[in-house]
């Protein structure tokens, strides 16, 4: 589980070893990813934290050998770890576009692809889950590197898909619409500083349907679900958790 220091990927090891798994939590923040694993460990949870930076090959091989000498295979895999940081349209860099691409986009292939050899390695079978999110379905105009990516990681999800069903291995994606998670924070800050307070989390969370943006609890039983046996006939497909937001 990647970017599981924090939020989404933090409520999802936690579910994950409420199940009864072994939870690896692989983050960039090495401090943070121990913090949760130790409260997994605390609360009778088996969990790893493991340091990785989704865009460094060697460390994503590096903490995916930690994670199977320590639990044995590897059985499902999230590329979770995202980050944002938003920018008027006409203002946008092509430092910011490769800054966001290289972690959210660029981190979802080499995780993919080196946990689908694992798999290869083992015979076959396992499950792929990706963070995609409503801004892959929909352009935002201070988040167009962002969006770019989202849509990245669907596309991804989408070829691996095609790629490995005949290995036995599915590849899905969730996409989260508001969570209210520390991401937010910076980027309610963000859009301040630009001027742009009124594209912030109140504002995108006011016309949700159901009343109410998303807890990162709220993101966790379909990634369960696509993480386990009951979704074993769906590959390429991605689940809106939105609350009834953009409705795409
Ligand atoms: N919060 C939302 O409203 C929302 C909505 C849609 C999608 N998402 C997506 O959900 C995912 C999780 O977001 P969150 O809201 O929990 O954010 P968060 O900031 O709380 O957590 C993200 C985690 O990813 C880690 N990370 C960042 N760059 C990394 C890298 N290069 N390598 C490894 N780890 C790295 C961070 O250290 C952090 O612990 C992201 O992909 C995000 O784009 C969030």
């Amino acid at each position: 589980m990647t970017g599981a220091g924090s939020g989404i990927g933090a409520a999802i090891a936690r579910g994950l070893a409420a199940e009864g798994a072994n939870a690896v939590l692989a983050d960039l923040d090495g401090t943070a990813a121990e913090r949760v694993a130790s409260t997994i460990r605390s609360d009778g949870g088996s969990a790893l934290a493991v340091r990785v930076d989704v865009t460094d090959r060697a460390a994503v091989i590096a903490g995916l050998e930690r994670a199977v000498d320590r639990f044995g295979r590897l059985d499902a895999w999230f590329n979770n770890a995202g980050m944002n940081a938003p920018m008027p349209f006409l203002d946008v860099t092509a430092e910011n576009f490769e800054r966001i691409m290289r972690v959210n986009a660029i981190g979802v292939l080499i995780g993919t692809q080196e946990a689908a050899k694992r798999f290869l390695q083992q015979g076959g079978g396992g499950k792929i889950v990706n963070t995609a999110s409503i801004a892959g379905r929909t352009g935002f105009p201070s988040f167009a590197p962002y969006s770019a990516s989202k849509a990245a990681v669907i596309s991804l999800t989408q070829a691996a898909a095609r790629d490995l069903a005949k290995h036995g291995i599915t590849v899905n994606a969730f996409a989260p619409g508001v969570v209210a998670t520390p991401l937010w924070k910076q980027l309610d800050a963000d859009l301040a500083a630009m001027g742009a307070a009124d594209a912030g989390f109140d504002s995108m969370a006011a016309d949700i349907l159901l009343g109410r943006p998303a807890q990162p609890e709220d993101i966790v039983p379909t990634a369960l679900f696509l993480a386990s046996s009951d979704s074993d006939y769906i590959t390429g497909q991605v689940i809106a958790i939105e609350g009834g937001m953009i409705l795409v």
